[in-house]
């Protein structure tokens, strides 16, 4: 059966590297998966005034994407050795009404990505916390801290042989692992 995942990238820039890296994993996919970028930089900032009674139409659809999935693949870049403020209103929004969150339970895997040295390894793993709260099984390994990338990509995916491979493998595990976990 094909497993449906829905991918999150934690930036909105045009020219994201983390997209780029993103859209790389999603070529690169066994065909027992389904990768479809969720957007989440329409989605307001999420306040819990809204919840019961005037939820955002934009809320209500993203839960239901989510809700439809059978995993989770986040990309993120890291702002200050943490997830970016969009990626986690939308882990916010998803997570809510209280007793009603749409994580629960779903495979998940975390890519981190970096012009810098260390991959976004803070971001990384702020991230985990929140998913383990949210009750995700977690790829363990390999891990993905994707470092360098300004001289890994072009115009629209990562082009440096090492990496895609790196990258090949990581997806092939994730495929596993959402089998393994998938209701
Ligand atoms: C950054 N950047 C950054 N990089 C990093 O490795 N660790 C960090 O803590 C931060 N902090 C940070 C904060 C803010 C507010 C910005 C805007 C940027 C740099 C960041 O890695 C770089 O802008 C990437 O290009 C962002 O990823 P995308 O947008 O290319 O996917």
């Amino acid at each position: 059966a094909t497993r449906k995942i829905a991918v999150l990238v934690g930036s909105l820039r045009k020219d994201s590297y983390t997209r780029k890296v993103a859209k790389t994993l999603m070529l690169l996919a066994p065909p027992a998966l389904e990768l479809d970028i969720v957007e989440i930089g329409r989605l307001p900032l999420y306040n819990q005034d809204d919840e019961t009674e005037h939820p955002p139409a934009s809320f209500t659809e993203f839960r239901g994407r989510i809700k439809d999935v059978d995993g989770v693949l986040f990309c993120t870049p890291e702002y200050n050795r943490s997830i970016p403020a969009v990626l986690k209103n939308a882990i916010d929004v998803g997570s809510r009404p209280y007793g009603q969150a749409v994580w629960n339970g779903k495979p998940a895997g975390i890519v981190s990505v970096s012009p810098g040295a260390i991959g976004g390894f803070g971001a990384n793993h702020h991230l985990r916390q929140c998913l383990v709260f949210l009750d995700m099984p977690i790829l363990q390994q390999p891990e993905a801290y994707i470092n360098g990338i300004a001289n890994k990509v072009d115009a629209e995916h990562v082009t440096d042989e090492a990496t895609r491979k790196f990258l090949q493998t990581y997806i092939d595990a994730f495929a596993a692992w959402v089998e393994r976990n998938a209701d």
